[in-house]
């Protein structure tokens, strides 16, 4: 019997994947490194810092940066992408999201956010939808990041209900493997490449039926 329900953000509920990606790839190609869509998929569900790193390595630039240095390249990212979600709106829910969120709200399941995304507040706020979450991980209070389970453990508390009577969407390995390791059942909705841990795999919330997935 399936309590609560617990989301990423980013290519879950709404289409910011590849704003991420876009901001990513722009501050990349300035510091010299090549940026493709394969290797943006190792970055899903890795928080910014990290990413950062990530990026780092894999252009052979790691040791180049201070850490202040570093800290200024990560806001120039972030400023890009939040140009790019300036006129981020309801219209960009992905299909599905709402009618579902909606029909948790009628039958009084908690539904919580647990993304890496310091946006993601901000992002809720601009689609209208934070009404719909009961708690939001705050992603700057947590030891680890994804693939750690910590951040799901945290939803699964912050809404009440134990990890193993949750259901978990993600579009990330890393999220995936989160919630593996959490002990929660993992849908993961499936954009590039395919999700291969996920319990069960989508390509949007218009496949899925909340009766069916309660039961
Ligand atoms: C999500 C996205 C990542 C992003 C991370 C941090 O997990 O999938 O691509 O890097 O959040 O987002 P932020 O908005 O805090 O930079
Ligand atoms: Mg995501």
């Amino acid at each position: 019997m399936v309590k609560g329900l617990i989301f990423d953000l980013d290519g879950v509920i709404v289409d910011t994947a590849g704003y991420h990606y876009l901001a990513w790839k722009k501050l990349a190609n300035e510091i010299e490194i090549d940026f493709d869509e394969k290797f943006n998929e190792s970055l899903k569900g890795i928080s910014r810092i990290e990413s950062l790193d990530k990026i780092l390595i894999h252009g052979h630039r790691q040791n180049i940066f201070s850490t202040d240095e570093k800290m200024l390249l990560a806001e120039r990212k972030n400023d890009y992408y939040l140009n790019l979600l300036s006129e981020i709106s309801p219209k960009d829910i992905l299909p599905g999201v709402l009618d579902f969120i909606q029909q948790a709200k009628e039958y009084n399941i908690p539904c919580a956010i647990a993304s890496a995304s310091q946006n993601a507040p901000t992002i809720l706020n601009k689609l209208d939808i934070d009404n719909y979450f009961i708690a939001i991980v705050d992603p700057t209070s947590l030891k680890k990041g994804k693939p750690d389970p910590e951040i799901f453990l945290r939803a699964a508390e912050l809404i009440d209900v134990p990890p193993h009577l949750c259901v978990g969407f993600e579009d990330s390995i890393a999220g995936i493997q989160a919630l593996n390791q959490a002990g929660i059942y993992a849908i993961g909705i499936v954009a590039e490449g395919p999700l291969p841990n996920a319990d069960k795999a989508v390509h949007s919330f218009t496949e899925l039926d909340i009766n069916s997935l309660l039961k």
